[in-house]
């Protein structure tokens, strides 16, 4: 697949996406949007499974997404705002319901929808230099890519309101101190070797017994304690119904190594 605004690498079972447009600082045109939900949706109709993880990152060493495309916010009306609104939500939607690890690389700037995005993903890793924040208010605005939602349930609501209401940046320190980025790394190079070896490793594991976790951790956020753990009631019954199951469990009392398939 071939696209203007994204880099679409293979690293054995896993693809690297990277936002393409280093001279705007990776920043979300309305293109790199449209591009991304393409992107995602082929993904998702990739039945055999033959991507393992995906990390997504940007061009350069300044910034993964530094926000929202503003230039072209200037002549927007309210309603084009919605769809724009709308398309970069369905994009975070769509990585939160891909059955594989998405794992954000954040080298620099990770600001407004840049932020949004790498909330989205199921976890974060950045370079020294990353730095977190949604300024939207600066420019008279509110996060619409999911930051309201998303940076509350993630970092908790009084932090997540503090960042949203005075527009302020966190470095990667603070951002690791709050639980925003999982681990810091030294440089962009050692943090995406980092992002492929953890996909390695839960590439050793069964494939359906991931994809349902995540589908579990997502669909139980943000609900009550009894509809949330019906639904990891649920789950597990369905997770009892893969071949995964029984080849870990035999292998276990085997005293061998499972060798998962993929389904
Ligand atoms: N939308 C469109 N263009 C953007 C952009 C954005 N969100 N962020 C950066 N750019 C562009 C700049 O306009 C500039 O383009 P130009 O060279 O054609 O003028 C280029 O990227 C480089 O950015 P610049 O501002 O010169 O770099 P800097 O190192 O001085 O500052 C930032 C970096 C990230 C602090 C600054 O670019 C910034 O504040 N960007 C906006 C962040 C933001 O508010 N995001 C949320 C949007 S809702």
């Amino acid at each position: 697949m071939l696209f203007q605004t994204l880099l679409i690498e293979e690293k054995e079972d896993f693809l690297i996406l990277t936002v393409n447009r280093p001279e705007k600082l990776n920043a979300l045109s309305n293109l790199v949007l449209r591009e991304m939900k393409e992107f995602l949706l082929s993904l998702q109709q990739d039945k055999y499974l033959k991507v393992r993880g995906l990390i997504l990152t940007g061009a350069g060493e300044k910034s993964f997404i530094a926000g929202a495309d503003i230039q072209a916010m200037s002549a927007m009306l309210p309603a084009e705002a919605r769809a724009l609104s709308s398309i970069a939500q369905e994009v975070t939607q769509l990585i939160e319901s891909l059955p594989i690890p998405v794992i954000a690389a954040v080298n620099g700037y990770a600001l407004g929808g840049g932020c949004e995005i790498a909330i989205s993903c199921d976890y974060i890793y950045g370079t020294r230099g990353a730095v977190f924040g949604q300024p939207e208010v600066n420019l008279g605005l509110i996060p619409g890519f999911g930051g309201c939602v998303r940076l509350a349930r993630l970092i908790g609501i009084s932090r997540a309101k503090e960042l949203i209401f005075t527009g302020r940046n966190l470095n990667a320190v603070e951002a690791e101190r709050v639980g925003l980025v999982l681990k810091v790394f030294d440089s962009k190079d050692e943090m995406l070797v980092a992002a492929l070896e953890s996909l390695k490793l839960i590439r050793q594991k069964s494939g359906s017994a991931v994809a349902l976790a995540k589908k579990t951790v997502q669909e139980a956020i943000g609900r009550d304690t009894k509809d949330a753990l019906q639904i990891e009631n649920a789950n597990y019954e369905k997770v009892f119904q893969t071949e995964n199951s029984r080849i870990g469990i035999q292998a276990f009392l085997q005293k061998r190594k499972p060798q998962f398939v993929n389904c």
